[in-house]
């Protein structure tokens, strides 16, 4: 494969069909780094501005609408701007609500008891993103056990804090490389990785300085690590090791949270953790993240300790924004209503992406390997990823392998596939992203038939 000669097809068609994104990208870059915020979203050559989105669909700036797989960082499990939210935020505005009160308004304890009831935490404290949620749990932790270091999953993404930037994607012999700079001194030797689903190298870890680890931090599903349910095994090995230790558990499920159910992925699996983060659906598409789990740590953060005990975990100016928790609390309860409709089918059409695409791939003697697949008891899932193994591998099973860019042409799936789909139309993120109850059948087969074009051109090239 001629891959330069792939990436000027591609640059070319995208800039045919959004100029208008193009323009306002070199207008955006005077003024903002790299033309936006928040990496992911602003990808090469220059990312799609978005000017209205509904349902299954985005429309640019040149009026080119696309369906979209990424659903606001797979927040929108009902689509863009559903009206069941939309309809409850206007009236909401309407009477003299919506805006940040400063005071704790009355939906809040609702939307608390809810999730304590759907996830077995005690306790709730919200805050505004999973960075600061994931930080929170970390600071309580330590604080909690008076140790110093934070285990953490290679290939986990908890957010841009300081305590869990290392092991993400930068691949160098494994995924153990601190990954921002400007942290603080001792940051790298107190952050401690081990392998995801790797049960020997978790109780290697724990044996060789358990006594010293303070939290043990991991995605029930790993996103950014590549889409892979953890095995039961591993789950009931970390909660068995963690207590033993006197490690706090803390299970980041920010993806995850009532993505597979109406809960958290952990209760399917009948594991509790010591927290538990969550965001993303719970919002609603409002910024709006809990921490959530054992009473007595998140009982550090109240003001009646003193200083040098209490945890400052204090959530923000905008944490529990009155519209956030409004719109979090009708979304948990739209979804529990509609719950045997909506898991069911959105998970249908994350196994037809999942089993079809490698099959379109291969009638191009190309191989692709699907990741997201349920385990378990886990009924089904709505999320694929595609990878494509440059060994023949059968099996995509840690997120070392997403991203050596000996095992996975790592390119092909970040940069190339997203403006491959994105000029055709659909616009998905690591090859694909999560179906949402707003997709209709069609469409599906309408990514099936863009990727069957996509896989021509790759192999013509
Ligand atoms: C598992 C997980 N944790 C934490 C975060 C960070 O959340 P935020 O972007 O709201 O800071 C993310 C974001 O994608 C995530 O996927």
């Amino acid at each position: 494969m001629n891959r330069q000669a792939l990436w000027n097809k591609l640059i070319a068609d995208w800039g045919k069909k959004a100029p208008a994104s193009k323009a306002h990208f070199e207008r955006a870059s005077r003024s903002q780094v790299r033309g936006g915020s928040h990496s992911i979203r602003l990808f090469e050559p220059f990312p799609l501005y978005d000017k209205w989105a509904r349902g299954s669909k985005v429309c640019d700036l040149d009026d080119n609408q696309y369906v979209d797989f990424w659903q606001g960082h797979y927040t929108n499990i009902l689509g863009h701007n559903p009206p069941e939210l939309t309809a409850v935020l206007a009236d909401f505005l309407r009477n003299g609500g919506g805006l940040q009160t400063g005071f704790p308004g009355w939906h809040q304890v609702e939307l608390a008891e809810e999730i304590c009831s759907r996830t077995n935490a005690e306790r709730v404290r919200f805050t505004t993103s999973g960075s600061l949620a994931t930080l929170y749990a970390v600071m309580l932790s330590r604080a909690f056990t008076r140790r110093p270091l934070v285990l953490k999953v290679s290939g986990g993404w908890h957010g841009s804090q300081p305590y869990l930037l290392k092991g993400i994607t930068a691949y160098q012999g494994g995924l153990s490389l601190r990954e921002s700079d400007g942290l603080h001194a001792n940051c790298a030797e107190e952050i401690v990785t081990t392998r995801f689903n790797d049960v020997g190298n978790l109780e290697e870890v724990f044996h060789r300085c358990g006594e010293q680890i303070a939290c043990f931090v991991m995605e029930p599903f790993i996103g950014e690590g590549g889409f892979m349910m953890v095995d039961r095994s591993y789950l009931q090995k970390a909660r068995e090791l963690t207590r033993s230790y006197g490690t706090v558990l803390i299970l980041d499920e920010i993806i995850s949270g009532f993505r597979f159910c109406v809960g958290s992925l952990a209760s399917l699996y009948g594991v509790t953790p010591d927290l538990a983060t969550y965001g993303k659906i719970i919002g609603g598409g409002l910024p709006l993240t809990a921490l959530a789990g054992r009473a007595d740590i998140l009982e550090l953060a109240n003001p009646k300790l003193g200083p040098g005990r209490r945890v400052r975990a204090e959530g923000g100016t905008f944490s529990a924004h009155p519209s956030a928790v409004l719109a979090g609390l009708t979304m948990i309860r739209f979804l529990d209503h509609h719950k045997e409709e909506i898991y069911p089918r959105i998970n249908r059409f994350g196994e037809m992406v999942r089993r079809e695409v490698p099959q379109i791939f291969a009638r191009f003697d190309i191989r692709v390997v699907s990741t997201g697949h349920p385990k378990d008891h886990v009924p089904g899932s709505s999320m694929a990823m595609l990878q494509f193994p440059l060994q023949g591998q059968e099996e995509i099973r840690y997120p070392e392998e997403v991203w050596n860019p000996e095992i996975c042409d790592v390119e092909m799936r970040e940069k190339f596939l997203r403006l491959a789909f994105v000029a055709r139309g659909f616009h998905a993120a690591h090859g694909f992203g999560s179906a949402c109850a707003a997709h209709s059948e069609q469409e599906i087969h309408g990514f099936l038939n863009a990727a069957e074009e996509v896989a021509r051109i790759i192999s013509s090239c």
